[in-house]
């Protein structure tokens, strides 16, 4: 039975795209991969872990366990519950927000928990090239040559940890321009957001479909 691990870190329900392309992929696995597939789900976008857990957490790594306070043994278990969720899973979804030109502070949270467990330090290699996906959306345009090329310093990011540091293999569907519909100063760019959303949408799809080789490639 195939396990999916869906993160979603928007912090709406309503209306948000990487949810909605999220949602297409994980009916796309479910799909190639037999009704049996379970899906094991964290929304820090709504349901957030509190951001002081990470600080105590990483400091009981300077400590040794038997020392360790009842705070810093807490941290350090909320760090264990998040990171067994991913090494039990055979693909991960990542999905994600573009804020205030950077990440969403509950996925570096998250990134952060999981780092100070000891199986996700950098140079550990505990899902090095497990499949993963990272679904993205941005309400403007940063393509190269654009007036904000070079200002999403959400995604470069979160590919250097995803591939670079935990070795995923990772697949990112990007959308971007979605505040057209509802930006009147975007009104000339909503059938080009139309046209991305789209793509991203048959993006999930082929995605989905190819899990099932990835895995049997991997067993
Ligand atoms: C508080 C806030 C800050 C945002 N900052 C940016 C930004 O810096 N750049 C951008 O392109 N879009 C920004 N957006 C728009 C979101 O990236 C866009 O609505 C995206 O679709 C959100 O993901 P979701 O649809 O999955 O909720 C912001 C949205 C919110 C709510």
């Amino acid at each position: 039975m195939t396990t999916i691990f869906r993160l979603d870190s928007s912090i709406r329900l309503e209306g948000s795209t990487s949810r909605a392309v999220a949602d297409t992929l994980e009916a796309a696995i479910i799909e190639a991969e037999g009704s049996d597939t379970a899906v094991v789900r964290r929304d820090v976008g709504l349901d957030p872990v509190a951001a002081d857990v990470w600080a105590t957490s990483a400091f009981a790594g300077f400590v040794p366990e038997a020392d360790w306070s009842p705070e810093q043994a807490a941290a350090r278990k909320v760090s264990a519950e998040l990171a067994d969720e991913v090494v039990d899973a055979d693909v991960l979804i990542i999905a994600t927000s573009l804020y205030n030109f950077g990440v969403s502070q509950h996925l570096k949270n998250w990134v952060d928990l999981l780092i100070a467990d000891p199986r996700f330090a950098p140079g550990t290699e505990t899902i090095k090239g497990k499949p993963a996906f990272l679904v993205v959306a941005r309400g403007g345009g940063y393509g190269e040559g654009t007036p904000r090329a070079g200002w999403d310093h959400a995604t470069g990011w979160i590919r250097r940890v995803l591939e670079d540091v935990w070795g995923l293999d990772l697949d990112v569907i990007e959308t971007e321009l979605t505040l057209a519909e509802v930006t009147p100063q975007m009104a000339g760019l909503r059938d080009l957001a139309r046209e991305q959303l789209a793509e991203s949408h048959e993006a999930a799809r082929a995605g989905g479909r190819s899990v099932t080789l990835k895995l049997r490639t991997a067993a």
